[in-house]
């Protein structure tokens, strides 16, 4: 008479966790699990997410661990399409996204510096916007150092490559940074507003801002 109910309860659990484990939340990543893990991803992002070999594919290290295990979940159900992310994401369970993004999070970034002949441009958009374009300062929502913000959910842009950075503002201002896939957990809400923010620069200006960035700390 016992066995019923209570098989009940472990069901709705598991269904809970279900749900709860496509909003890419409550699992808890282990980072010393997630080093094992990340061997996978060192030939492109760097053993310690410091991307070295190619502009186009993002430094790790420093990221919120939040943000990396919701990018994997999107690259595997294509909701952010990329080919070569959708190949390796397409191997890992929530608790191994959980788990290199633990370790991923608590790697120091390393960048290049900002290119002499952008910065003043780049710095001028990213601490100040232009109020006369209603373009807000990047620097309300990523943190003066480029940091990000964990509880807001802004991701840290600090020392990210510059190529990387300006083909994101591409995709964003195309309103291409993710796509519709059928059942599948759609793209977040908050990317509305990098949508609208892109949507407001020049391509002079998307380098501008990308080679500031890319010198933050
Ligand atoms: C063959 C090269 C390659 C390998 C291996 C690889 N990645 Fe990637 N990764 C990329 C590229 C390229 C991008 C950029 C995709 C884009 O432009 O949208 C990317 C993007 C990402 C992003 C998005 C970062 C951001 O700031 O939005 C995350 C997170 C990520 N990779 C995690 C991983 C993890 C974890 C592994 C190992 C399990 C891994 N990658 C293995 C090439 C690779
Ligand atoms: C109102 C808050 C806000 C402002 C202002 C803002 N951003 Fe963002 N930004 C976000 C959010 C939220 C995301 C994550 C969106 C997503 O999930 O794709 C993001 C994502 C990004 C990313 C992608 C990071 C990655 O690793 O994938 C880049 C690059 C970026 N922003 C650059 C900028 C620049 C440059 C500016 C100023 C011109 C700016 N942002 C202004 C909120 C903001």
């Amino acid at each position: 008479m016992n066995i019923r109910p209570a098989a009940v309860v472990v069901a709705a659990a598991l269904t809970f966790t279900a749900l709860g484990a496509r909003a890419a939340e409550p699992l808890v990543g282990d980072a010393k699990a997630g080093a094992t893990k990340a061997a996978a991803c060192g030939a492109c992002h760097g053993i310690t997410g410091v991307s070295e070999v190619n502009p186009e594919w993002p430094n790790l290290a420093g990221q919120g661990h939040w943000y990396i295990a919701e990018q994997l979940m999107y690259f595997k159900s294509q909701v952010r399409a990329n080919a070569v992310m959708g190949a390796q994401a397409v191997a890992l369970e929530p608790q191994d996204m959980a788990d290199v993004a633990a370790y991923f999070e608590l790697q120091t970034p390393k960048g290049l510096e900002a290119d002499p002949a952008l910065v003043d441009l780049g710095k001028r958009l990213y601490r100040a916007g232009d109020a006369k374009r209603g373009l807000p300062a990047c620097f309300t929502c990523h943190g003066p150092d480029g940091r990000g913000n964990g509880p807001a959910k802004w991701p840290a842009v600090r020392a990210q490559h510059d190529t990387y950075v300006y083909n994101q503002l591409k995709n964003y201002a195309a309103r291409t940074k993710y796509s519709k896939v059928d059942g599948q957990p759609s793209a977040p809400e908050r990317a509305e507003m990098m949508y609208t923010v892109a949507g407001k620069l020049t391509d002079d200006e998307m380098k501008a801002v990308a080679s500031y960035i890319q010198g933050l700390r």
